[in-house]
């Protein structure tokens, strides 16, 4: 069992209550135990973050990039040994898993080149004899809110971006999953970086989460969009920096025209990858008519055949679901869906296994509208519904007819009605052909209101978040 504490100022803390994480694909199996950390111990987090912040910022330029660098090759190099926790305790198939660690890595490796590359402008003056330099500086301690899905990938990006400008961190990850965060401190921390640069604080959101909005200069979040609002509200009286990523009610469109093998692939995997659990998942399937039945009878044969089973398993295609709650609110959204008259084309129950998990058949409904509630509300589970169209146009409407909007794709080989779907589209994330999920470091990523708020993550985008533009006016006196 791995026995996780907080990191404040380079010191590892436990005492007080605790909880434990549980193996979701094996419930009898313990994962972890960490402290239950309180307003208190967000206060010290964010305390010792603001400590080390002087000596972080004018940190060696070579040397910050070297740290990161090192933590980059520490997560590749151990990247079985930590995909095989996060598997455990998130339930992801350990390839999944495995995939998601060496990502976490690569994010390291692009923001120590991005050290050296840190932006900065010169611009000549409008006033004869001066000059303007712009440059970028830290914004401060920001703070990490990240979700159970990806608790490897997006603690590490985060965190990447934000040291790699010079900033301090508190990293306050899922209660479901914080194994992951407890390894990357550890790592951090072997790789040389200085005492309270890296901070991280264990427990309930609910409890922690506006004490480190009040109290630091940025927040990054990544979670859900009622979860978002409050943030932001708490924010907003602070006047704290945020960028949120927040709930997808993703739609794949499949055209009449598309390449039929590659449509029924992107949909699986979009949907049903890492258990339909990322926020870039696909909810809901927009078939134009032509293509519908033989497209459906096709998807629906391929889900059922997905090989459900324990995370480590190595024949296993689709682990469990991740938590408790999560299962509830899946099983949920079948039964109500099931209420509206949407047709089960495979799935809708759940599933015994050897160990006692969350397990839960992918599931596939048809003869779904867009009015109905099942594509409306982000599930964030492996459940999709299927809504048949006449044509384009009425694909891009009914895409379109969801507030959220972060990922859409489309599915043709018609250049001309892929660039009319790319243009027309809300989200903040167009795919053509490819999954809607599944998303690229070095470019920006993120949605539109209410499926994220105050700026992309990523790419360039990351550099703009974690740093302030200072523009200094230089009157050199000279001709
Ligand atoms: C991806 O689709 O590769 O929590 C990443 C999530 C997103 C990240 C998606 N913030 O699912």
């Amino acid at each position: 069992m791995l026995q996780g504490h907080h990191l404040m100022g380079g010191h590892w803390r436990g005492g007080g209550d605790t909880f434990t994480t549980r193996n979701p694909s094996n419930l009898e199996e313990v994962v972890g135990e960490y402290p239950v950390g309180n307003t208190q111990d967000a206060c010290d987090a964010v305390d010792a973050a603001r400590r080390a912040l002087p000596g972080w910022e004018k940190f060696n330029t070579q040397g910050r990039c070297d740290i990161l660098r090192r933590v980059g090759e520490a997560l590749m190099s151990r990247a079985r040994e930590i995909g095989t926790l996060l598997a455990r305790e998130e339930g992801k198939t350990l390839r999944e898993a495995v995939g998601e660690a060496s990502r976490a890595a690569q994010a390291f490796f692009y923001y120590a080149g991005e050290v050296v590359r840190h932006p900065g402008q010169f611009y000549n003056s409008l006033r004869d004899g001066h000059n303007i330099i712009v440059s970028y500086e830290p914004v401060g301690v920001v703070s990490l809110i990240t979700p159970w899905n990806f608790p490897i990938a997006i603690p590490a990006w985060k965190a990447a971006g934000a040291l790699a400008y010079g900033n301090t961190c508190v990293l306050k990850p899922s209660q479901f999953a914080p194994g992951c965060a407890v390894m990357l401190g550890r790592i951090l921390e072997e790789a040389g970086l200085p005492a309270g640069v890296f901070n991280l604080v264990h427990g309930d959101g609910g409890v922690l989460g506006s004490t480190l909005v009040a109290e630091s200069d940025a927040v990054s979040f990544t979670g859900s969009t009622p979860t978002g609002r409050s943030i932001l509200q708490t924010a907003a009286a602070h006047m704290t920096k945020v960028q949120l990523e927040l709930g997808g009610k993703n739609p794949l469109v499949v055209l009449d025209d598309a390449d039929f093998e590659t449509a029924v692939e992107v949909a699986l995997q979009g949907t049903f990858v890492q258990t339909g659990q990322r926020c870039t998942g696909t909810e809901r399937l927009i078939v134009t008519r032509g293509i519908h039945d033989a497209f459906v009878e096709r998807l629906a044969q391929r889900v059922a055949a997905l090989r459900v089973g324990h995370a480590l398993d190595e024949p296993t295609e689709m682990g469990p679901v991740a938590t408790a709650p999560q299962l509830e609110k899946n099983l949920m959204a079948i039964e109500r869906a099931r209420g509206e008259g949407a047709q089960l084309a495979a799935g809708g129950h759940r599933l015994e296994r050897p160990t006692p998990g969350h397990y839960l058949a992918p599931t596939l409904f048809v003869n779904t509208t867009s009015d109905m509630q099942l594509n409306r509300e982000e599930i964030f589970g492996p459940i999709a519904g299927v809504i048949k169209v006449a044509d384009l146009e009425e694909a891009i409407a009914v895409a379109a007819d969801c507030e959220l909007a972060l990922s859409a794709g489309i599915c043709t080989t018609n250049i001309r009605s892929a660039e009319r779907f790319r243009r027309a589209s809300p989200a903040g994330t167009v795919m053509i052909n490819a999954p809607t999920a599944g998303i690229d470091y070095h470019v920006p990523f993120g949605g539109r209101v209410p499926s994220g708020y105050g700026g992309r993550e990523l790419g360039a985008a990351g550099a703009e978040f974690f740093t302030e533009i200072k523009t200094t006016y230089v009157n050199h006196g000279s001709a």
